[in-house]
């Protein structure tokens, strides 16, 4: 791999051997142990959109592989004054760094900067505009594994919220069709599903109704509701959103007995999902946060050469 941009065509071995090695990374993941096979590497981190845990992960798994990270500021840089993106890849580059990590509103940005690297430079994303945020993608089937086995075929997934501005719909629906699952259902109201003809969800089923949706699924992956929606008039108000489409205990009592929440995070509490379930024994939501630091690392040390 030379850079990780997408999980879109990454064949299901590749996909797999990740997932292996975040599991064994994981009991280094969350303190500093002696597998540091990034010693003097260099990771920049490049984030033009807000973050807290994938900035953090990603820096947290950079460390613990023993690099050295600069966390570069967007708000404080040249770019500030007309400085290129790729003029500030290539300064970075001069200063040694080799693996950059980078969130951008614009779904082209990493697929230049990818193409104006060095050769000996990699770049991942760590959320790329609509399209795609594949460590996210990882971590959520690493999740996904861990309590259900590797059996992905026998499944039922349902992906419920803003399915058409999430670039994490997408990358979990690539990644759950590379490994096999048949029933994978997204469901939302209807200003905020993709277009019927969309490739990227290709295979699924749409629902219209939450209950359908949660009938009897093993896994509910909740979405953030972007507020901003709101002002685009996409959603009525939050209360209705709440009402309709909102994961309380008695909405997810639908899903198998089993069934495992998870939620990429920022959560939206009382807007997408109760306190109740986010906090309850179902929830998965803080396993996919610490086993983000294990598939970064996971990431990191495949792309470092
Ligand atoms: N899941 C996720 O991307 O969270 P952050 O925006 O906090 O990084």
């Amino acid at each position: 791999m030379r850079h990780l941009l997408t999980l879109q065509d990454l064949p299901r071995d590749t996909l797999e051997r990740l997932l292996d090695a975040a599991q064994a990374l994981r009991p280094d993941a969350l303190r500093r142990g002696p597998h540091r096979p990034l010693r003097g590497l260099t990771v920049a981190n490049l984030f033009f959109e807000p973050s807290t845990r994938t900035r953090a992960s990603f820096q947290l798994a950079a460390q613990r592989l023993g690099a050295d990270v600069v966390n570069f500021d967007a708000e404080s840089s040249s770019t500030r004054k007309g400085e290129t993106l790729v003029d500030t890849l290539r300064n970075l580059e001069a200063m040694g760094a080799g693996l950059f990590v980078v969130r951008h509103t614009h779904s082209n940005v990493l697929t230049a900067l990818a193409a104006a690297a060095a050769e000996n430079s990699s770049v991942v994303s760590a959320g790329d505009g609509r399209s795609s945020h594949p460590t996210q993608g990882l971590l959520d089937m690493l999740t996904i594994r861990q309590h259900k086995g590797e059996y992905f075929s026998r499944l039922s997934v349902a992906i419920i919220g803003d399915i058409r501005h999430s670039r994490v719909a997408r990358s979990d629906v690539e990644a759950l069709r590379t490994l096999g699952v048949r029933d994978i259902r997204i469901a939302g109201p209807e200003s905020l599903l993709p277009d019927a003809d969309a490739e990227a969800f290709h295979g699924t089923r749409t629902f219209h109704d939450l209950a359908q949706a949660l009938d009897g699924c093993d896994v509910v992956m909740m979405l953030r509701l972007q507020r901003e929606r709101m002002d685009e008039g996409l959603v009525s108000s939050l209360e209705e959103y709440y009402r309709d489409w909102g994961l309380s205990p008695e909405a997810l009592a639908l899903a198998k007995p089993d069934a495992i929440v998870l939620h990429p995070g920022p959560m939206n509490r009382g807007v997408e999902i109760a306190d109740a379930v986010a906090d309850g024994p179902q929830s998965v939501i803080l396993d996919q946060v610490s086993n983000g630091v294990a598939v970064r690392m996971a990431v990191l040390e495949a792309l470092a050469r």
